[in-house]
């Protein structure tokens, strides 16, 4: 099938790319014309394991192109996907749409015989009957079916997440629709992914819906190991009884710094938004924005109480500064907020992290940026691990020991046993796990 992708970032790029693989014509289009000039190298502008060999193999097929020119793309497909931001707008928090009305309008004046124009980017719901209004105005001779086709896929794991999705979400009442997208999804359905059709708008709100559920499972597991700091019980034991229960599953059940990244934080605060536009309060979607936000900035108060109560001149080194690993994406990341915060009680900083020290210079212009985890630890009076890439699971801690002024590490996302980095002589913080004693302490200073 011939595809035109409108949109080469994240979604668009990694999609297009998968396309391309399943055998189809894919051009995907971008505005910058320098992005578009990188990829045409082979020059990947995002991290994403696996997305390198894909793009150059397909481009090298002949299969995968690299355009500007949005007009000869889209007069030429069969398939047009809209895979533009939606930011966060300022000031309210709604999803800027710009983007995507723009392009719709784009594509309505380049379309030639029928087409498919699919959402791909996450929009509130009844966006695509918006979408639909702008193409019917811009070019009212038009054959045309606007289709909501959320992508589901996560950093870090985009291509695995892309080939193996747990389904496959298609918005659309057009029968003409229905067929294409059945065809051009026909390699990933063969493969059991489980398509299914439904209104768009009911397509447009799953994706709002997914994300903020999982997002309130993360707000909930990590209020659950405050408490259990407090109450004397092991959060990773209880997320594991609860996961074990096939009702509520054993992922997104990882407590930790709070959840950051492109999706979350901007897709729960545009359903709020949504919900009041609809006058329908979402109030556990609300909250979670409230305790989330509010975790960030907690998990300071932690590393300081760790350090003794104050860290006022001492050093401190961060390991892992992106949202999470396999990825340089900063977005929202738990480590911007936690820096800042020990920065202003007047901490200094080392750091280092596997692929986000990048983008992290202009973003954190006090921080010490270093070779390694050893060199960022070197007269730290702590450790802090904030992202759990796979270089920080097996550190040395005898050599950490050696290097650091105080050997202080502060798990926060539990990827340590607190026995064996005690019986290195640490003091060990975890997040939601407690020393043992500390329960009885408690119990008796409750009495
Ligand atoms: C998410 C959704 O998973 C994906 O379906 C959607 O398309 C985009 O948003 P992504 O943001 O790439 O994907 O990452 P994800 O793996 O979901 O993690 C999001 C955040 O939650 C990270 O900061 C991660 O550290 C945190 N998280 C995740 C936890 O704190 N605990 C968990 O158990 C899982």
């Amino acid at each position: 099938m011939r595809i035109a992708m409108i949109g080469s970032g994240y979604v668009g790029l990694v999609s297009g790319a998968c396309f391309a693989d399943f055998g189809h014509d894919v051009v995907c289009v971008d505005t910058d014309i320098a992005k578009v000039e990188a990829l045409r190298q082979g020059e990947i502008p995002i991290y994403e394991p696996g997305l390198s060999s894909i793009v150059t193999v397909n481009a090298a097929a002949g299969r995968l192109v690299f355009t500007t020119d949005l007009t000869a793309a889209v007069s030429q497909a069969e398939i047009v996907f809209i895979a533009v931001g939606t930011p966060s707008r300022r000031g309210d928090g709604h999803a800027d749409l710009s983007f995507v009305y723009a392009a719709a309008r784009d594509v309505a004046e380049a379309l030639d015989g029928f087409t498919v124009v699919v959402t791909k980017s996450t929009v509130p719901v009844g966006t695509g009957d918006e979408v639909e209004r702008i193409m019917r105005g811009a070019n009212p001779e038009a054959d045309f079916a606007v289709v909501s086709n959320p992508e589901f896929l996560r950093e870090g794991s985009a291509i695995e997440d892309f080939r193996r999705p747990d389904r496959i979400v298609v918005g659309t009442g057009d029968q003409r629709a229905r067929t294409l997208m059945a065809q051009v999804y026909r390699p990933l359905y063969l493969n059991e992914a489980p398509i299914m059709f439904t209104s768009r708008r009911s397509a447009e709100l799953t994706k709002y819906a997914a994300n903020a559920f999982l997002a309130m499972k993360i707000a909930f597991i990590n209020e659950m190991a405050d408490l259990c700091e407090r109450a004397g019980a092991n959060v990773q034991d209880v997320a594991r009884g609860m996961g074990l229960d096939k009702r509520i599953g054993p992922k997104f059940l990882n407590a930790g710094p709070g959840y950051g990244g492109s999706c979350f934080p901007k897709d729960t605060v545009a359903l709020v938004k949504t919900g009041q536009d609809h006058d329908v309060p979402l109030r556990l979607v609300e909250t979670t924005v409230a305790v989330n936000d509010h975790r960030k900035r907690s998990m300071s108060r932690k590393v300081i109480a760790a350090m003794g109560g104050d860290v006022r001149g001492k050093t401190i080194a961060v390991l892992g500064l992106t949202f999470k690993p396999n990825t340089d994406d900063l977005r929202e990341a738990p480590s911007l907020a936690i820096i800042q915060a020990l920065e202003d009680a007047g901490a200094r900083i080392r750091t280092f992290d596997p692929k986000g020290m990048d983008a992290a210079r202009e973003l954190l212009p006090g921080v010490t940026f270093c070779e390694d985890a050893y060199d960022a630890a070197t007269g730290a009076s702590g450790v802090v691990i904030v992202t759990e890439w796979n270089a920080f699971r097996s550190l040395d801690l005898p050599r950490l020991k050696v290097l650091m002024a105080t050997p202080v590490l502060v798990d926060l996302r539990n990827i340590y046993r607190r026995k064996e980095v005690e019986a290195e002589g640490f003091h060990y913080e975890s997040v939601g796990t407690l020393a043992p004693g500390d329960a009885e302490r408690l119990a008796d200073a409750a009495e």
